[in-house]
């Protein structure tokens, strides 16, 4: 008979079974972390999954799963509004930051972490009175005194584990979330997927740089999420650049920049030598222009729909060829979520093969809908790499 030893949360309803035997940790929990205000859209998706909802506070979800997971079982979930998940552990009531971090260390013995990622969940709506979701004072706090007290065998202190909180691929990460400066939800994933390298999911940009908007943060965000094979010197043309934060991190990507906007664009921006600025609304430029374009990004504070007709209207034209899109879909209303899937329909429909979307860290009540279509090239060389029946059967 295998020994089982159940280190308990008691009050949260979450049981951590360890078989000392092979020391594998399974649990039936999952917790995400969100932005204020998309928690009822994960929720009924979740529950299409098979996932039932256990706990929420804003920002902060639970569900339990179909069947319990060990550490080693695969965990994904597809929801643009995840910005984080894992395997639920349990929760940590400390009076100080001292006392919480001893008891996250003992709790947890029995599992050995690559990093550690602490971090808070938001408190307020992306925005609502200035709030920026990300690590605040008391998160900070938590994260150094845990890593102070780490013991050697619990947290991988080699020294091939380069200094810093951001993962590599496949790690082994300690997830505490601080749903309350004293009260720690501790959990774990593996990094398997990009955004899964920060804590949180709340990607850093070098924030040294003089910023004209905190779009600069969502662009390069969104950039470094995408991974265009950019070449500098080509040419994008955004759609609602003023006053320019966006257009500042296309620059800075060595990209020449149209920037589409009636409103003015900051002196920083457009002094640039690779900007141009058309002082129009989208509707008013002439479409053919914009043959030599190889990416388009829009960010213009109408309805979703209004933005696809807009980047419709440039990129459907027979005369240009763009290879890319980044597009903020504004979400006025959260129940516009639901249309999501036709959103991504439509913009397949114009022939981009790969089409994604993710509320990223840095997004308000909004998404980033990114599309990207095969070169000429790569399509020739596709088709003529392809088996002769499977050529027959789709020419
Ligand atoms: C959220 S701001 C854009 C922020 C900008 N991307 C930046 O990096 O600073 C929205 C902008 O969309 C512009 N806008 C709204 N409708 C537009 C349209 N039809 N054509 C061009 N710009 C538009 C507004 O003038 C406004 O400057």
């Amino acid at each position: 008979m295998s020994l089982e030893r159940v280190v308990s949360a008691a009050d949260s309803g979450i049981a951590l079974v360890v078989p000392q035997e092979n020391l594998i940790v399974e649990n039936q929990f999952l917790f995400v972390t969100c932005q204020v205000g998309s928690e009822p859209t994960i929720k009924k998706h979740l529950a299409q999954d098979g996932l039932r909802f256990s706990f929420s506070r804003p920002g902060f979800l639970t569900f339990k799963l179909p069947k319990p997971h060990t550490l080693s079982d695969p965990l994904s979930l597809d929801n643009p509004f995840v910005r984080s998940f894992g395997l639920c552990l349990g929760k940590v009531v400390a009076e100080t930051v001292e006392a919480g971090a001893d008891r996250v260390w003992n709790e947890f013995s029995n599992i050995q972490f690559d990093r550690l990622h602490v971090w808070p969940r938001d408190r307020a709506a992306a925005g609502h009175r200035n709030f920026h979701p990300g690590m605040n004072d008391d998160a900070s706090a938590a994260e150094a005194t845990l890593l102070k007290n780490a013991p050697a065998e619990q947290l991988n202190q080699s020294e091939n584990v380069p200094a810093g909180n951001i993962a590599r691929r496949n790690d082994r990460v300690l997830d505490c979330i601080l749903v309350d400066p004293q009260e720690w939800w501790i959990g774990t994933h593996r990094v398997d997927r990009w955004v899964q390298r920060w804590p949180g999911g709340f990607w850093t940009a070098d924030e040294s740089v003089e910023m004209v908007s905190r779009a600069y943060l969502k662009m390069s965000e969104a950039l470094a999420w995408v991974s265009w094979p950019i070449k500098s010197g080509q040419r994008c043309v955004e759609l609602g650049c003023a006053p320019g934060g966006a257009s500042q991190a296309l620059l800075s990507h060595g990209l020449r920049v149209i920037g589409i906007d009636p409103a003015m664009v900051d002196a920083k921006v457009l002094t640039h030598p690779n900007f141009q600025h058309i002082r129009k609304r989208s509707s008013n430029v002439r479409v053919r222009d914009f043959q030599e374009v190889q990416w388009l990004t829009a960010d213009m504070n109408i309805a979703p729909s209004d933005t696809l007709d807009e980047v419709e209207r440039i990129v459907c034209h027979r005369a240009n060829r763009i290879r890319g899109l980044i597009l903020t879909l504004k979400l006025n209303d959260w129940n516009l979520a639901e249309q999501i899937p036709s959103y991504l329909e439509r913009v397949r429909g114009w022939g981009y093969s790969r089409v994604r979307v993710r509320q990223l860290s840095h997004n308000r009540q909004e998404v980033c809908l990114a599309a990207l279509r095969p070169t000429q090239k790569t399509r020739r060389r596709t088709r003529l790499h392809r088996p002769p029946t499977d050529r027959k059967s789709t020419d």
